[in-house]
């Protein structure tokens, strides 16, 4: 490759360091990326595909993608939350797309309270301190709540707020719980449950770069949804077919072959969208199924 300076190359925006940093990356690579590093190990270039990753702050993502600066971003469902209001607030004709869910950097953003104080519904939080650093999202939450409160906005450590004396309670992202725990706070209700998305800059972007992201778009999909599938093939007794098809999870039509030399024996071949655990293969062998072989499956594209 040599065109790593120009505009025809895809930005994508990842969080340098956290929670979603590592499994963005394994996407990419998954998706068929190999690259390597700049000098500053902020950027990765591309060696084999059009596109570089930027390597930002999570919560600058949002706004990357949506000024064009980056066409693609891997970001936080909270985060994108927090910024599309931030975004129509200031009036915003377009916002960004989200174009995916991504299956990790599951959490939720939670209320939490010290632990012992009461809490019953979203009427406690009345003309309390709450701290955060999602003003926007905390905001939306208790306007739709019908509550009056005070958003105490807070960058990091939100969690050291309530024993600091600067609010009476949190709202912050959970996820093991661990961060809690340590400061004895207490969760008491969710705003938000969030997950990693893809997302895709408002800006028409040019046809050979617009290639390339639908490319991108269709292997992430592929990585998805390979993560669960499972090849199977078997034997059956073909008079037990339509049992053995019902047997199998998630699979569409499967291919049925005849076994040379029998009548009433066929081979099954099928790709299950979900997992395929033992008690399934049990019950598959009670129906007259045998030979069984369950096998991962690698890559797919529909
Ligand atoms: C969040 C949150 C807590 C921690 C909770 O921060 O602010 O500190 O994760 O996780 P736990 O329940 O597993 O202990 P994050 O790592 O997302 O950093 P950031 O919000 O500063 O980007
Ligand atoms: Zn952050």
């Amino acid at each position: 490759m040599n065109s790593k300076e120009t505009g025809d190359r895809i930005k994508i925006a990842v969080q340098k360091s956290g929670r979603l940093t590592e499994h963005s990356m394994d996407l990419l690579v998954r998706c068929g990326l190999s690259y390597s590093r700049g000098k500053d190990r902020l950027i990765c270039y591309g060696e084999n595909m059009p596109i570089d990753v930027l390597l930002v702050r999570d919560d600058d993502i949002p706004d990357l993608v949506q000024e064009d600066v980056c066409d693609l971003g891997i970001v936080g469902l909270n985060i994108i939350e927090e910024s599309a209001l931030a975004l129509r607030a200031d009036g915003a004709s377009r916002l960004f797309d989200q174009v995916a869910t991504l299956d990790f950097g599951q959490c939720r953003l939670s209320f939490a309270v010290p632990r012992g104080t009461p809490y019953r519904d979203a009427g406690s939080l009345a003309g309390k301190r709450i701290a955060t650093s999602y003003p926007r999202t905390v905001s939306d939450y208790l306007e739709r709540n019908g509550v009056d409160a005070n958003v105490v906005v807070f960058s990091g450590a939100v969690e050291i707020a309530p024993s600091l004396g600067r609010a009476d309670l949190i709202c912050d992202l959970v996820s093991s719980g661990e961060t809690l725990k340590a400061h004895d706070l207490q969760e008491v209700a969710t705003v938000l449950e969030s997950r990693a998305a893809l997302i895709r800059t408002p800006v028409e972007l040019a046809p050979a770069k617009a290639r390339w992201v639908e490319r991108l778009l269709q292997r992430i999909e592929g990585v998805l949804q390979v993560k669960e599938s499972k090849y199977i093939m078997l034997h059956a007794p073909r008079a037990a077919l339509k049992e053995i098809t019902a047997l199998l999870p998630g699979s569409e039509a499967p291919t049925i072959m005849t076994l040379e030399g029998t009548d009433d024996k066929v081979a099954v071949h099928a790709v299950c969208r979900e997992n395929v655990f033992w008690e399934t293969l049990e019950q598959l062998k009670e129906v007259g199924a045998s030979s069984m072989l369950v096998l991962p499956v690698e890559k797919m594209l529909a």
